[in-house]
């Protein structure tokens, strides 16, 4: 790849929150970026503003845990913007519930969307990298890998993304590939601000009652893991690869 060439990333999730932040950010270091979300039309306020900073960004709507919509998702990126080089796999739902009130939907959801869905983007933008010598994949794990009250389906998929970090890190290092997990601790988004309204408690107070707990004294902002993903997915990382990085405003014990 010449240098003049723009690289193609795609970031899943990212109509808003942590995936939005991390496109836009991406989108800066010069990227054109693959904004993929849901619905197509939700992306839209992410490209603008990608592209209201001079960047490249296209709008793309995939479930990504459904297989035909990913194969053809990707298709249409490597047609309209190039071929995908970074990946960041950070589409994410919560389901939360203690096991005993669990479905059986709240467990599949959860693990088809972070794991299925981290599988099939991976397997579907892999040989682009091949062919290119060169990927980087960062996927979104969590500090709820370590284990978390009424999260027994997302800490185990989110436990099961850093095994298959370490695993494509393995398995595609010397195709020039790198393999990295982000694992966020508390961060303002939809998902958290979910969270506060489920359990009863406004944001605010729920943001401020978490950031007692948190060593910097605050809790996350999504531009907090933009900088980490972009670190991962930056060239010059390239002898980083199978590595957690927690980024928690401390460490988690
Ligand atoms: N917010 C936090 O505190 C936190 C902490 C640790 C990890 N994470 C992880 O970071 C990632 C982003 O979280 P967020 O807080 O920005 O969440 P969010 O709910 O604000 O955004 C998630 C996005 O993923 C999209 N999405 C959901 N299912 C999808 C699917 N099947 N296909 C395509 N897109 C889909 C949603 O439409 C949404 O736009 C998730 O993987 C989450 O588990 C978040």
């Amino acid at each position: 790849m010449s240098s003049t060439e723009q690289r193609v990333a795609i970031v899943t999730g990212a109509a808003r929150g942590i995936g939005a932040a991390t496109a836009v950010r991406l989108a800066a270091e010069g990227h054109a970026v693959a904004v993929l979300d849901l619905d197509e039309v939700a992306c839209a306020a992410t490209v603008a503003t990608i592209t209201g900073q001079g960047g490249t960004a296209l709008a793309v709507g995939c479930d990504v845990s459904d297989s035909g919509q990913v194969e053809t998702a990707v298709a249409r990126v490597t047609e309209q913007l190039g071929a995908p080089v970074v990946l960041v796999n950070n589409a994410g739902v919560l389901r939360d519930n203690l096991l005993f009130k669990m479905s059986d939907d709240d467990w599949d959801t959860v693990m088809n969307v972070h794991l299925r869905g981290a599988f099939l983007m991976s397997r579907a933008c892999q040989k682009h990298m091949v062919d290119a010598g060169f990927g980087r994949i960062v996927n979104l794990s969590s500090s709820s890998a370590l284990g978390n009250r009424g999260q027994v389906n997302y800490a185990a998929a989110k436990a099961g993304m850093q095994g298959f970090t370490k695993t494509l890190a393995k398995e595609l290092g010397k195709f020039g590939i790198t393999a990295n997990a982000v694992a966020p601790g508390f961060i303002a988004t939809d998902m958290t601000a979910a969270t506060a309204e489920r359990v009863g408690m406004g944001f605010e107070d729920f943001k401020a009652a978490a950031a007692t707990q948190i060593p910097v004294a605050r809790t996350g902002e999504p531009d907090d893991i933009a900088n980490a993903v972009a670190f991962f997915a930056d060239e010059k990382t390239g002898f980083v690869s199978g590595q957690v990085l927690y980024v928690a405003g401390g460490p988690l014990n």
